[in-house]
């Protein structure tokens, strides 16, 4: 058993989650729905990431959302951070074998549709990897060659999309496409990505994706809209808005996940 595996067993002392989430940028206060929680630092836990983003927190949060366990990752690394596309490899292996069955992944993203304003919350049916890296380059075994056709698990999308409906939540689906950041897009790579079929943007979630495909973890993802992507209003994009919207848009993500998994 891994040291971090061991130090969230012993933590957890017998809950067993089965489902995990991992809050992005400015979604922290997702932790605010749990009950009986049990906090433990990233910095308690080897080989998870130690976040340099603001707007993040960094450490697992686990507790009831309903009568369901889960556990939360608040606070995520970027592949921008430091050029490692796999820096959530140990977190997402530690998960697995805590027992996880399902992850829940959540993101600021801009938005590439007028219908679709700050605010917004989009679930992901499909994404488009841009960033011409992946978190599997130099895994030796052929589990590397991940089918990736039904990556955002259909069931869990349907559980999504009728918590939203329950939750008088307008659910947006999308494909969010991945670029690798920090420096927002220009107004030229956003209409590319309009015409390559992407609806939303970002600089995370995607290899995470690939992670957790990798170790068999069905997947579901949401983004909340922050912005209007590059040369769509006349404003600039600011990581100072990314944080200013997100937990606006995060509310409406966060009474869908309550009805998600409390049902
Ligand atoms: N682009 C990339 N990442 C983002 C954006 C954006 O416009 N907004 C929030 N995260």
């Amino acid at each position: 058993m891994n040291i971090a595996l061991s130090v969230l067993v012993n933590k957890l002392n017998g809950l067993t989650p089965e489902t995990a989430i991992v809050l992005g940028s400015g979604l922290g206060s997702l932790v605010d729905e749990l009950r009986d929680t049990v906090r433990i630092p990233y910095g308690d836990l080897e080989g998870f990431p130690h976040s340099g983003v603001s707007g993040h927190a960094a450490e697992v949060v686990a507790g009831h959302l309903g009568n369901t366990p889960v556990l939360m990752l608040s606070g995520r690394a970027h592949y921008y951070e430091k050029g490692n596309a796999a820096v959530m490899r140990e977190p997402l292996e530690t998960l697995h074998g805590l027992g996880i069955k399902r992850l829940i992944l959540t993101n600021a993203a801009g938005s590439l549709r007028e219908d679709m304003p700050p605010g917004s919350v989009m679930q992901i049916t499909d994404h488009i990897n841009f960033s011409g890296t992946n978190p599997l380059f130099g895994e030796p075994s052929d589990r590397r060659f991940v089918g990736l056709t039904n990556a955002y698990d259909e069931e869990m999308r349907t559980e999504m999309s009728a918590a939203a409906k329950a939750a008088g939540v307008d659910l947006h689906q999308g494909v969010y496409m991945w670029f690798s950041g920090p420096s927002f897009e220009t107004p030229a790579e956003i209409r590319m990505a309009r015409t390559f079929g992407a609806d939303a943007v970002g600089m995370s979630t995607v290899p995470e994706v690939i992670l957790a495909r990798f170790l068999g973890l069905r997947v579901a993802a949401a983004s909340v809209v922050t912005n209007l992507a590059a040369g769509m209003s006349g404003d600039e994009i600011s990581h100072d808005e990314t944080k200013e919207m997100a937990p606006k848009g995060g509310q409406r993500l966060a009474s869908v996940l309550r009805q998600m998994l409390s049902t």
